[in-house]
């Protein structure tokens, strides 16, 4: 309807009234380089009331893409707001990344994040209804498999054995969207499950950027890489990387993961969009390259593309750790025709080039 007939998109662009789509939390991570792969074909407007980001973050891409970015910082769960802005740019399709996204802090504080991430959805679902705008891509993740053995497919059962309130509401909400699709044909959702995202965008200008002290593997093997490796320390917590388990059944006893380039991954949401309007109902697709990577193999691999020093001590496993996660990309190579393109060794460079350059982030 949006995307879809060529020639009518082509005199949309001729006209340059690209359709207009709104990107929640598009000031994160992942919706920061998304907005960069949608940025040709859409009028972009984003909703971020900046929890874990910066404003930086969208000047940044701004200057990327030579564009203009309408940002609203707002609070999804500020409903009068919310509506305020469908109501006036009346969007034909909503890509969803808002949320909360730590899982140790979502065990410190599960309201926060039932409240945060199952409300602000529930908002953005009526003000979409009440607009009609029926297009929407959601952020799930790897997690609603649990611990099912890799590796994992769209059609296995989800929910059980998740350990952790964040990975409750990824199932939850894929729960909830599943029924809005039931309840009206008009409705068409892709759930997108993300594995290990990884990497930068290739002009280190934007890249993760976390404002606590990182959890996840490769923020920080950045943060080790800077204090060891250049005349920047931050802090003497990053002096050392522990690797969480050296005696898994693995190749090397530690644990493997599907690391994905955030680049690959942002085009992964312009191939859901360009198939949505095909699909009717509900849908998900794995994203991820279905290769699992052990965290050694990261670190030497690190060392190696960026000739650098990443010291690392072999501690005892994290509690609720997976020893292997990694999915069957078929599906979603067939249905939505994409794939991912680039290397482990990309995503260590990227990564790489985006900490020097901003060694304390931005
Ligand atoms: P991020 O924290 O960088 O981006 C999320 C953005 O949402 C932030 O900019 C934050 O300020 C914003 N936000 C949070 N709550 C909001 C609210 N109530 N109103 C408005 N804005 C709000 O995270 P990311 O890595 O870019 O992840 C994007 C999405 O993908 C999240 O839903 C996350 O759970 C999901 N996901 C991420 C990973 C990962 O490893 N990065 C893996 C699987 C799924
Ligand atoms: N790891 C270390 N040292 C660290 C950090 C991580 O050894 O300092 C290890 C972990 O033990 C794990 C691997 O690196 O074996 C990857 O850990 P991450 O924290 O980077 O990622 P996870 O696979 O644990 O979690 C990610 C997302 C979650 C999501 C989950 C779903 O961060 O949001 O994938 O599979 F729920």
């Amino acid at each position: 309807m949006f995307f879809f007939n060529l020639s009518i998109k082509l005199i949309l662009i001729e006209m340059s009234t690209k359709p207009t789509i709104i990107i929640t939390g598009g000031a994160g991570f992942i919706g920061s380089h998304t907005c960069i792969e949608l940025a040709n074909d859409f009028e972009l407007i984003v909703i971020d009331n900046l929890y874990n980001s910066s404003q930086q973050s969208i000047d940044k891409v701004q200057k990327l893409i030579n564009q203009k970015i309408i940002f609203y910082q707002e609070d999804l769960l500020n409903l009068n707001k919310i509506d305020s802005i469908f109501e006036k740019h009346q969007p034909e399709a909503v890509i969803h990344f808002a949320g909360l996204k730590a899982v140790g802090e979502s065990i410190q504080k599960p309201l926060f994040y039932y409240q945060n991430n199952l409300n602000s959805t529930l908002s953005l679902l009526e003000v979409m209804k009440k607009y009609q705008c029926y297009n929407l891509i959601f952020s799930s993740s790897a997690t609603v498999y649990g611990s099912q053995q890799s590796p994992l497919r769209e059609d296995m059962d989800i929910g059980q054995g998740v350990t952790n309130p964040y990975g409750q509401t990824k199932f939850m909400i894929e729960i909830i969207l599943k029924d809005v699709c039931i309840s009206d044909s008009r409705w068409r959702i892709i759930s997108l499950r993300y594995f290990n995202p990884v990497g930068a965008h290739p002009s280190g200008l934007i890249g993760e950027n976390p404002n606590d002290i990182p959890n996840n593997l490769m923020p920080f093997i950045l943060k080790v890489a800077i204090n060891n490796n250049t005349s920047v320390h931050l802090g003497d917590q990053f002096n050392q990387l522990k690797i969480f388990g050296s005696d898994y059944s693995t190749q090397d006893g530690t644990c493997e993961r599907d690391f994905i380039h955030v680049v690959d991954l942002a085009k992964g949401h312009l191939a859901a969009l360009q198939k949505i309007d095909q699909l009717s109902g509900y849908h998900v697709f794995n994203l991820g390259t279905g290769k699992p990577i052990s965290v050694l193999e990261m670190v030497k691999t690190f060392e190696r593309v960026n000739q650098v020093l990443v010291p690392y001590q072999l501690s005892d496993r994290r509690p609720g750790d997976l020893e292997v996660c990694f999915c069957d990309p078929q599906h979603t190579k067939d249905i939505l025709k994409w794939e991912t393109e680039k290397r482990l060794e990309d995503m260590c460079l990227d990564a790489w080039k985006f900490q020097k350059l901003n060694p304390r982030g931005f």
